[in-house]
């Protein structure tokens, strides 16, 4: 079945073909430069560029895969969780073109697409623990099958994505800062600077990213005498290159520390050898080593899809729709786009 996904619940704007196994193309068109002058996604923006673009990605990505609108069978579409506005342009597309074409609609949940990226480009077994690692989700599930999520775990506060967001802001990296720090970091020393690990009271797989972000600004105050503003930007060149090395690198091991224990905790806890990271953060190099490293010794395996799957995009919304529309799942015109979708 050639399946058409589009993906818009956040700030890119994405479509892929996928047929069959072969994914013929996936397309993302970012808005980076739209939002980071804002040091964040400012909703009403995406959803206006997401209108400017999506007809424009859609056709590029028929073209790339050398489809024609006609040989399009089904079309899997993000409906939560995301930015209503967001979403809407993508559900709105969705319709369209079912509607104009007579062909199945499948709505798809945004982190269930995430889960299942790893399959665009390799077969594991069920069952598996997967840490879904992104700007707004940091949650642990117990994947039992297709469709089959069990909630393990979550964040109480901000997700990975987001101190990395924050963090970069502070330090005037600019957003989305996850990349930057992760480079910078590779040039420092990340037992320079010792953040603290926050534990959930009572909950091993719980995670708190808040009292990090804290505990780098009153650093930041403490030895450096930067009050920090909503609008800070200026650091970059205030702190010496060697210190921001230094600064990135520990506060991305102790992200890295609170994201790895309790995702190899309860993969012990469960009996569960396979380990599955995805989302954006899951592009992090050094989340990769040591998830790997420490999973090795303890005898337990761990998969990544490739960056460009990591990040959002449309093949991983594709492959997820696919599977649905196989088990006979269909969703009529008036599926609506729902900003706190459960999985
Ligand atoms: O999955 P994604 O593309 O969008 C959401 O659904 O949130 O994730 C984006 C997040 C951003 O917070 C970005 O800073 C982070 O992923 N990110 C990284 C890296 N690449 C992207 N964080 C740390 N290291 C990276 N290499
Ligand atoms: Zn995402």
């Amino acid at each position: 079945m050639i399946i058409l996904g589009l993906e818009t619940s956040c700030d890119d704007t994405a479509a892929a073909v996928l047929a069959g196994r072969d994914l013929r193309s996936s397309v993302v068109s970012s808005q980076d430069a739209v939002h980071g002058p804002y040091g964040g996604i400012v909703p009403e923006l995406a959803s206006r560029h997401h209108l400017a673009n999506i007809l424009a990605v859609i056709h590029a990505a028929l073209d790339k895969a050398v489809t024609a609108i006609e040989e399009v069978e089904g079309i899997a579409v993000t409906c939560g969780p995301g930015l209503v506005g967001s979403l809407l342009v993508g559900l709105s597309a969705a319709k369209g073109i079912a509607f104009a074409r007579g062909i199945p609609l499948v709505g798809v949940n945004h982190l269930e697409g995430h889960l299942l990226a790893i399959f665009l480009e390799r077969q594991i077994e069920f069952p598996y623990v997967a840490l879904l690692v992104s700007g707004g989700h940091t949650s642990l599930y117990l994947a039992e099958g297709p469709g089959q999520y069990r909630r393990i775990g979550a964040t109480r506060d901000d997700a990975a994505g987001e101190a990395f967001d924050k963090a970069a802001k502070m330090l005037g990296l600019g957003f989305p800062g996850g990349r930057v720090i992760d480079q910078l970091a590779r040039g420092g020393d990340p037992t320079a600077i010792r953040f603290p690990r926050a534990r959930v009271r009572g909950s091993k797989y719980e995670f708190s990213f808040s009292g990090l972000k804290t505990a780098l600004r009153e650093f930041l105050r403490r030895e450096h005498g930067v009050e920090m503003t909503a609008a800070s930007g200026a650091l970059r060149n205030v702190i010496p290159e060697r210190l921001l090395c230094d600064i990135a690198a520990s506060f991305q091991e102790a992200v890295v520390d609170m994201l790895v224990t309790p995702t190899l905790g309860v993969a012990e806890a469960l009996g569960v050898s396979q380990i599955v990271v995805s989302g954006g953060v899951s592009a992090n190099s050094r989340l990769r080593a040591r998830m790997e490293e420490d999973a090795r010794r303890r005898d337990l395996t761990v998969a990544f899809p490739s960056p460009r799957f990591c990040t959002d995009n449309a093949a991983m919304i594709a492959y997820a729709g696919a599977r649905r529309l196989e088990r006979g799942e269909r969703d009529d015109l008036s599926l609506n786009a729902v900003a706190s979708l459960p999985l």
